[in-house]
This record gives structure tokens, sequence and C-alpha cells, in this order.
């Protein structure tokens, strides 16, 4: 039995302070930041991959696994933050860039230590315009309380974060077209191997993740792997958010732990279908997801085996 809405990366998202490091520092920021520095970056790998945090941004691959792929000794090494979101019908990283910037500087910032990267970029969608200015103020307080740049709180680590704004290409949100156009050439995917891992962004090893897998980081250091582990299911760990929109009462953002029934998320969190009328289809995100019929909307949980696999839900 799932627990029904359950806000563990939203916790703070109902308080406007949460977006200004003061407020962010109030409920608990940069906490984790400071533990994080004092571990060793491989630990904290290993922590990531026994979380069973896997990417928020569609394809859901370990986290863990993927920052394991990273070449020995190849420096330097970029981190890229995937903010494109230009799945239609998807708003979730906007609202965490706009409820809470710095949670996501937090947990890139553990991400890129992790990995030691001295540089990271977040690629964000270009219509964003309002996440993007709150984002590069949030970015700006953390160089001011010396989160970022040089000596990272007394630890040694240096790290610059900077935004890149996109042009509203549907494509570039794939990793190696992100790529190709953070480099200023046309946002075009490239065949893989090599994977950005081994060779991304100005040929150097490059980690791309969504805002959410990397906020979420944050908590597996806070919670530990195990604890991390409380919600969702065996093989997909964790809580999502989820984007709700189209003919239901209540459109928005829910926080769900994985394996939430998928018409709980349509009657409970959304209140039904408008105007009491009947469920017809779901488009369960991705403009190359099959349309779901109501029989299997009924059988279906919001985790990665199950949307995956359709038909043996
Ligand atoms: C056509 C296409 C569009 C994509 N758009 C996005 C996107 O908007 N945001 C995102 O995070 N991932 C997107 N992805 C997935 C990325 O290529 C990549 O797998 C992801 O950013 C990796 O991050 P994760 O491991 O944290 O999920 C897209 C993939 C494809 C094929």
């Amino acid at each position: 039995m799932q627990n029904g809405e359950t806000k563990y990366l939203s916790e703070f998202y109902h308080l406007p302070e949460f977006k200004t490091l003061e407020g962010y520092k109030k409920n608990g920021g940069y906490i984790q930041l400071e533990k994080a520095l004092k571990m060793q970056p491989q630990a904290i790998i290993d922590e990531v991959k026994n979380s069973g945090l896997r990417g928020r941004g569609g394809a859901g691959f370990s986290t863990g696994m993927k920052w394991g792929f990273l070449p020995k000794n190849n420096e330097p090494r970029f981190l890229l933050c995937n903010a494109d979101e230009g799945e239609p019908g998807t708003f979730k990283d906007r609202m965490m860039m706009e409820k809470a910037p710095h949670q996501l500087i937090e947990g890139m910032l553990i991400s890129a230590f992790a990995i030691n990267s001295k540089k990271s970029y977040i690629y964000i969608r270009g219509e964003y315009r309002y996440s993007t200015d709150t984002l590069m103020t949030a970015i700006q307080e953390a160089y001011k309380a010396g989160y970022l740049g040089k000596n990272i709180m007394g630890s040694g680590f240096d790290h610059d974060m900077d935004i890149y704004r996109g042009a509203g290409a549907y494509i570039c949100g794939e990793e190696t077209g992100m790529i190709s156009s953070l480099e200023g050439l046309k946002g075009q995917p490239k065949l893989k191997p090599p994977f950005p891992a081994v060779q991304g962004y100005l040929k150097k090893p490059t980690i791309v993740n969504n805002v959410e897998t990397l906020a979420a980081v944050k908590y597996v250091i806070r919670d530990g792997a195990s604890g991390y582990r409380k919600y969702g299911t065996e093989k997909s760990a964790g809580t999502k958010l989820f984007s709700l929109s189209g003919n239901v009462n209540k459109p928005g953002n829910y926080e769900v732990p994985l394996g939430y029934p998928l018409k709980d998320m349509i009657y409970e969190l959304g209140g039904g279908i408008k105007n009491g009328r009947k469920l017809k289809a779901v488009i369960p995100g991705g403009s190359s997801a099959p349309v779901m019929t109501v029989d299997e909307v009924e059988k279906a949980t919001l985790d990665y085996e199950c949307l995956a696999q359709l038909e043996r839900c």
C-alpha cells in the first residue's frame, strides 16, 4: 500500500521564502553540502548507486551507475543539468527551479564534488524566462555566500556554475543534442557511443542529469541510501514529481512515491475528470509515449517498470 501525495523534495515549496538563500538555509539548506564535502567522493557515488536513484529525465537510468562510467583521471569533467523540459504537458522542473533554486544548486554541488567536476551548466528551456531569472539570482547569492567559487566552505573544492538558455528546440533536450547546442553548434543528437560520460561537452567527460535527479541527490545524502529507499518500490526507489494536465479538476504537479497508482493520481489527487465525464485515454508523458487505454490506466502504476512495459501492467 503506497502513501498518497508525499512532499519529500517539495516539502517546503509552499514557502515563498524557500527560493531565497536565507529562507532555504532556515529550512535545512546547504547542510548536506557541508556533510558531502567531508565525505570521500567515491562514498557519495556509492550512496547514490545504493539508493536506487534513477534518472528523472525520462530514460530512468541508474544515476550512480552513470557517474561510475566516467573514465579515471580524465579532466576536466563537466556536469550538465538538463532543464530543457520540452515534453508537452510537463512543468515539474520549472516548478522546482522557481520554488527551490537553491535545492537544485545544492544537489548539483554535491554531484559535482562526487564526480570531481569544477564547472557545471544548467541548460534551460528558452521560454523559461522567470525560472532563469530565479536561478540567476540564486546563483549570485550562492557565490556571495561562498557556496560557489573557490574553496567552497573551506573544503578546497572549487566550482563554477553557469546558465545557458536554449532557443526553443525540443530536440535539444536529448543529451547529445544539448551538448552540441551548448558548444554553439546545431542542436543535433549524435550517435552513441561514445556516451557523454566518456566524451561529452568539448569532447570531455560530461554527466548529464535532469533537474529533479540532481535535486534528489541532496536527499540521498541527508537520509542515506536506505532512508531514500523508504519511498517507492524495489526497482523504482524514491518519490517523483508528476505533472498532471488535461481535463482533470485539479491539474498540477504532485509528488508521490514511485509505484503510486495512476488512477489515484487522476481521481484522488487530480479530483477526477471535469464535469463528471468518463476517462477516455491518458498520455503518460513524452511525445513518443503510447496513448493508454482506460483498461491500462486501471492497472498502471507510476514507476519505470510499469510504464516501460505497458502491456504487462
Ligand atoms: C527527444 C528527447 C528529448 C529529451 N528531452 C529531455 C528533457 O527535456 N529533459 C530531460 O531531463 N531529459 C530529456 N531527455 C533525456 C536526456 O537525453 C537524458 O537522458 C537525461 O537528461 C539524463 O538525465 P537523467 O539520467 O537524470 O534522467 C530527452 C531525450 C530525448 C530522446
